[in-house]
């Protein structure tokens, strides 16, 4: 569709778009920020940005933000929720959300007349096209007339301003935890002549475009809201969607952000892009597949180019499983498109990198990782789709074998939880095959699998850390002690003295604690967090973790029947459980002798890509581009193993960023450790490397270190998990358990000798299992030898019917190969007593099929095959015996 004002000038490229946004907000004093990673960085509960804001929770709740009140920029953002929907002419995973920010500034009026402004005169968008919503008021807040008075000002007459509920116009989902407020949103008509209706509710003719949130509320999660100390506005304007209206576009893959992508795509594919020649409206429902398709696979790698350049790898969990997700959809669209060809997704990330190179330059920089890393993904779900089509294809053959024509929901949901086979390709593949495929049941068992994961995954405080967050507003850094009593051997390890400053009630019996100063060490730097007790006069808090959110630093635990009001201001004696704490220490210094021995015997190229360590094991993920040789292994083990015994000591200091430098830290040097560092040095220079975490103060206690695996995470990225000290020896109890146990089943003397004793009962299994084959063979000779007295010559034709001795189909089917290659006969029946049957034709005159379909009303059985023969089960062995097959 071309817009009528557009035909008198030039199309606005929408990189300018970007442009005079920001431009706009700075001549209006805003300053302009830099657009966040897509991972959030301050909040370890939130997967992905999904709007604007997000990096700005704390200053909405009221942190001074360094940059002042009046905020702007373009903001990365993904969002999965609508999954389903891209495809369609408005969503998409990643966008860019154009936003601008009032911290306690500005408010409605500017808000409102800043926005009419910026559409009108900036971008020239027609105003009769526009129109606004507001929040029609609830038990919270009354309708919104400020908005509607201040709209009208601007000019928009009252009939295109709708009042709308807080599934509309309250940002974000009404009761939900964290900043909020009613909004109102701005819509433009796509389809103008008819008298209009509520835009919010015809998605067809009106397409939202931006939102303006005035926030005025923080919600507690549990419906209690209240109000803000200052009043804030965040806005939100969608990047693509004003692109598609300025370029006269009926959606936003056909604007010039996507060009590229298509051009591209449809070369490979040799396939023409239908939306560019028609409206959806107007297209065949093969042409909208395709449409559908197409932009599947441009949407789904374009964020996948964005997420791997803000450092996400595809794992099964968490980020990583959402990155896998979306590579794995564009590769079986790619697939459903046209099979047998092969995209370049190289070349589509690069035109990702060239589009958006100059507003986010970490694409240029990684741009190698992003393609090594979506190759090999690609690559490796590839093989899966295969493997997977071959294993639906044998299910398909035994379907049809017994004329069965329905695919269970068990089998199409097996193939998509271990291969990854999506359901659509399933059922698409089926269908050729004239095969349904069970969806009610497909969807039962996705459900149990969710709700399994669901009851393993969510430990009882996850709920709560969620929503914690939002409530720490005003409390001052939370003073770490824990390093210095580490440090001096005189004081006992970890036990302190602090002050109680808040505790938050987050569910029954589950409570968040923060005191003014803390021994516990809170989760990060891949070290998990303190457990241990804290008493507040004769109560006890147990602890069982411990999380930092900024500065604060927040004990997880839980009282029972306190009334926790009581507890402000007291003071309370800290005890970090030391047993675990020791054993989580000695983990993480292994850590870093692991990471000194991978890189001193795999070389310098290996980077540590992750690493968790608790109290019972070290898990150290690094990339290198195959798995290890076992000898490399215990040479690794080896190295480790002579440092810890070496009595090495373990220093940690405070240096500047160049001393650290200088003394050859390895590590994150980013602007995020401030002008000083802390630098954890093992053996004087054996490794160096910037530390936050907890450590021993001497490698030997760590007391032994023992590799118990070695895995794949993710394209060229490996696992290490080790075992120390105790847990070794745990480790050594479970394996002498299972040695005892096969010495005993194999009843080896010794455990030396249980090897010999296996390898020669395999040998023996051998000779028995080819011995079994002959005797099988010499029973089967035994019985043709009988079976030739029974072929009967039938109007010229050799035909048997027999009763054969079998203890499996297989056998019978293996005879029946002897029967035909002896040309003993050359149209045969043959039942095991049990009812399985083979029922064979070499006849150009009779089809086995045709035969088995006559003698079924007789003998029964189910059975499938083909012209020349024709297996199965069930049949009446007394009446086939009477049966005559001419
Ligand atoms: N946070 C609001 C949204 O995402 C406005 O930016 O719609």
């Amino acid at each position: 569709m071309i817009l009528f004002y557009m035909s008198i000038q030039e199309p606005v490229q929408s990189k300018e778009i970007r442009q005079k946004f920001v431009e706009f907000f700075k001549r209006k004093e805003h300053v302009v920020l830099p657009s966040s990673s897509l991972v959030p960085q301050n909040d370890p509960t939130a997967l992905f940005n999904v709007a604007g804001m997000q990096p700005l929770v704390p200053y909405l709740m009221g942190k001074p933000h360094p940059d002042g009140g009046m905020l702007t920029n373009s903001q990365k953002c993904f969002r999965t929720v609508d999954l389903d929907n891209i495809g369609d002419n408005t969503h998409c995973t990643f966008f860019e959300m154009l936003g601008n920010w009032s911290l306690g500034t500005y408010f409605k009026k500017e808000a409102i007349a800043w926005s009419y402004e910026f559409l009108t005169k900036e971008l020239q968008l027609d105003p009769e096209r526009l129109l606004a919503t507001v929040f029609e008021g609830n038990e919270t807040v009354p309708q919104d007339d400020e908005a509607i008075a201040l709209w009208k000002e601007t000019g928009l007459p009252e009939d295109r301003i709708y009042p709308c509920d807080a599934e509309e116009n309250w940002w974000p989902d009404y009761g939900a935890s964290g900043p909020c407020g009613p909004d109102s949103e701005i819509y433009y008509d796509l389809k103008p002549g008819a008298p209009h209706t509520n835009p919010a509710y015809d998605g067809q003719r009106y397409i939202e475009i931006w939102n303006l949130v005035f926030m005025e509320f923080t919600c507690d999660g549990e419906g209690n809201f209240t109000k803000l100390e200052k009043k804030n506005v965040d806005t939100g304007g969608g990047f693509e969607r004003f692109a598609m209206i300025l370029q006269g576009k009926s959606s936003v893959y056909e604007t010039d952000i996507y060009d590229a992508y298509f051009s591209l795509l449809s070369q490979a594919l040799s396939i023409s892009y239908p939306a560019y020649e028609k409206e959806w409206e107007s297209m065949s429902q093969d042409e909208q597949e395709t449409t559908k398709r197409l932009r599947i696979i441009v949407d789904h790698i374009r964020a996948a180019t964005h997420l791997i350049g803000d450092g996400v790898s595809p794992t099964n969990e968490g980020r990583g499983y959402v990155l896998r997700r979306i590579i794995r959809r564009a590769v079986f669209s790619q697939v459903l498109l046209a099979e047998g060809s092969k995209v370049d997704f190289t070349s589509l990330v690069d035109a990702v990198v060239e589009n958006y190179k100059e507003v986010y330059p970490i694409l240029l920089e990684r741009r190698d990782t992003i393609v090594s890393t979506l190759s090999q993904e690609v690559e490796k779900f590839t093989k899966t789709l295969q493997k997977g089509r071959k294993l639906l294809e044998s299910k398909i053959h035994e379907l049809k074998n017994i004329h069965a024509s329905v695919l269970s929901g068990e089998h199409a949901f097996e193939l998509y939880d271990t291969f990854g086979f999506p359901l659509s390709l399933t059922k698409e593949i089926a269908e050729l095959h004239k095969i349904e495929v069970d969806e009610d049941g497909f969807g039962l068992a996705m459900a149990g699998q969710k709700k399994r994961s669901r009851e393993g995954s969510k430990d009882m405080f996850s709920r709560g850390k969620e929503h914690v967050q939002t409530m720490l507003h005003g409390l001052p850094k939370t003073v770490f002690k824990g390093y210095e009593y580490a440090q001096n051997s005189s004081l006992p390890l970890l036990v302190h003295e602090a002050k109680v400053l808040q505790v938050i009630a987050l569910e029954e019996g589950v409570h968040a604690l923060i005191c003014d100063e803390t021994v516990f060490y809170a989760e990060s730097g891949g070290q998990v967090g303190d457990a241990g007790t804290i008493m507040i006069e004769d109560i006890l808090f147990v602890v069982s973790d411990t999380q930092k959110y900024d500065d604060v630093i927040v004990h997880f635990g839980g009282f029972d029947g306190v009334d926790v009001g009581n507890l402000m201001g007291k003071g309370a004696h800290l005890a970090v459980d030391e047993d675990r704490r020791k054993r989580v220490m000695a983990s993480h210094t292994a850590a870093h002798l692991l990471h000194t021995a991978l890189r001193k015997h795999l070389g310098d190229t290996v980077e540590q890509a992750g690493s968790y360590v608790d109290q019972y094991r070290t898990r150290f993920d690094f990339s290198f581009g195959r798995a290890l040789t076992k000898v490399e292994i215990s040479q690794i083990e080896e190295e480790v193993n002579s440092v810890i015994e070496a009595w090495q000591p373990v220093t940690k200091e405070e240096l500047s960023m160049a001393e650290a430098k200088e003394k050859g830290a390895i590590g994150l040097f980013t602007e995020k450790y401030g002008d000083t560092v802390r630098v954890v040095a093992i053996g004087g220079t054996y490794s160096v490397e910037l530390c936050g975490g907890t450590h021993v103060s001497n490698t030997s206690e760590i007391g032994i270190a023992k590799v118990f695996k070695d895995s794949s995470v993710a394209s060229g990225v490996r696992r290490i998990e080790m075992a120390t000290g105790r847990n070794v020896h745990e480790y050594m109890i479970e394996a002498d358990g299972i040695l005892d146990r096969l010495q005993e089943e194999t009843k080896a003397p010794s455990s030396t000798a249980l090897v010999e004793k296996i390898v020669g009962q395999k040998l023996k299994i051998k000779e028995l299992e080819s011995e079994m084959v002959s005797m099988k063979k010499e029973v089967a000779k035994g019985q043709l030898g009988a079976l030739s007295d029974r072929v009967q010559d039938i109007n010229g034709s050799k035909v048997l019917v027999a009763l054969v001795e079998a203890s499996n189909p297989g056998e019978i089917k293996e005879m029946a190969g002897m029967i035909r290659s002896q040309n003993m006969a050359s149209i045969g029946l043959l039942v095991s007593k049990d009812g399985a049957f083979v029922l064979f034709s070499d006849s150009d005159d009779l089809s086995a099929k045709v035969l088995f379909n006559t003698i079924k009303t007789t003998t029964g059985g189910n059975g499938g095959g083909n012209d020349t023969m024709v297996q199965g089960v069930g049949m009446d062995v007394e009446k086939a015996m009477k049966v005559n097959v001419l």
